[in-house]
């Protein structure tokens, strides 16, 4: 198989051209054992929540609004998954502050995280526009299994049987994780409905103190279309077995509300039921109806 630019020690998701495997026991004992710093930044999501925009907004709104990284690193080893095989390859090359990403649940984070003063940024998003999403990731990503019919992966993402299991004990982890002025929730919605205000508060929250002309810079350069065009960014150096734009690229749409195009009225009612209930009780605020 084809090799990408930056060879099969830099391909995120754990990916290698031969093995499906999305995260090894090494690379799990190395996030558990991980030196987290006080200055460390981590943006967390439940998988197709808007991570790897998190990936382009972070060290920009930390340097300052200088392009350098996001023209010349590739994601994955600008701003590291702390679960996946290479951010022990990339560690020593970090700019710091460091931002770092994660699909962790709150439990499964390493003790150096709790004890430390690290910032999070939790990003939710839709859960029927993350079925969606996911249901076109699995059919463009080669370490993923096919994801059969949409009613047949709309019963693996309800039962939890996708990657970081169900999307409910994901968000009630970090929402209910008590991290006080440590966390910051902001939504993929709001994002995209105005995203120099979403840049304005992640910069108050990092204590940035950007000015209007960066803020104006990072949101152009965050765009959905200008990180469809950065090969930085929209993963045209993995190799075509790992993933398969041609299937499905990743920025796929962008948009918020995409599951009205894919959700029957049964499925809807079905989807609304499951999550409804497994959040019975749960005081945090969902921006959306479910
Ligand atoms: P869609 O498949 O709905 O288009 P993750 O990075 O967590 O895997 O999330 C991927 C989702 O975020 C995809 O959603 C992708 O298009 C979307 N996304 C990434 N960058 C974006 C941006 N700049 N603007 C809007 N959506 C973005």
């Amino acid at each position: 198989p084809k090799t990408g630019k930056y060879g099969e020690a830099y391909l995120p998701f754990g990916f290698t051209c031969t093995s499906a495997k999305a995260h090894t026991t090494e690379s799990l004992e190395y996030a558990q054992n991980f030196c987290v710093e006080d200055t460390d930044v981590f943006a967390i999501t439940y998988p197709k929540s808007g991570t790897i925009w998190m990936q382009e907004i972070l060290p920009l709104v930390l340097n300052g609004g200088d392009l350098t990284p996001i023209h010349t690193i590739p994601n994955w080893e600008r701003v590291p998954w702390l679960e996946e095989k290479q951010l022990a390859r990339v560690v020593d090359k970090l700019a710091s502050p460091r931002a770092l990403v994660s699909h962790l649940p709150y439990s499964l984070m390493p003790p150096s995280f709790c004890t430390s003063k690290a910032k999070v940024i939790y990003v939710m998003r839709n859960p029927k526009d993350i079925m969606v999403s996911s249901y076109y990731f699995h059919q463009m990503a080669g370490c993923l299994e096919d994801p059969g019919t949409f009613e047949e992966f709309m019963d693996k993402f309800l039962e939890g049987k996708v990657m970081f299991g169900k999307w409910t004990d994901h968000v009630k982890s970090w929402r209910n994780s008590e991290l006080g002025d440590r966390i910051m929730y902001i939504t993929y919605e709001e994002m995209v409905e105005d995203l120099p205000a979403s840049l304005r508060h992640i910069s108050d929250f990092l204590g940035c103190n950007l000015t209007e002309e960066v803020i104006q810079k990072i949101a152009e350069h965050c765009s959905f279309k200008s990180m469809q065009n950065n090969n930085m960014s929209n993963f045209s150096l993995m190799p075509k077995v790992c993933m398969d734009s041609d299937k499905s690229p990743f920025l796929r749409k962008g948009i918020a509300g995409d599951w009205k195009n894919h959700f029957s009225s049964e499925q809807l009612a079905r989807f609304t039921s499951v999550i409804s209930k497994e959040l019975e009780g749960e005081s945090f605020p969902l921006p959306w109806s479910l």
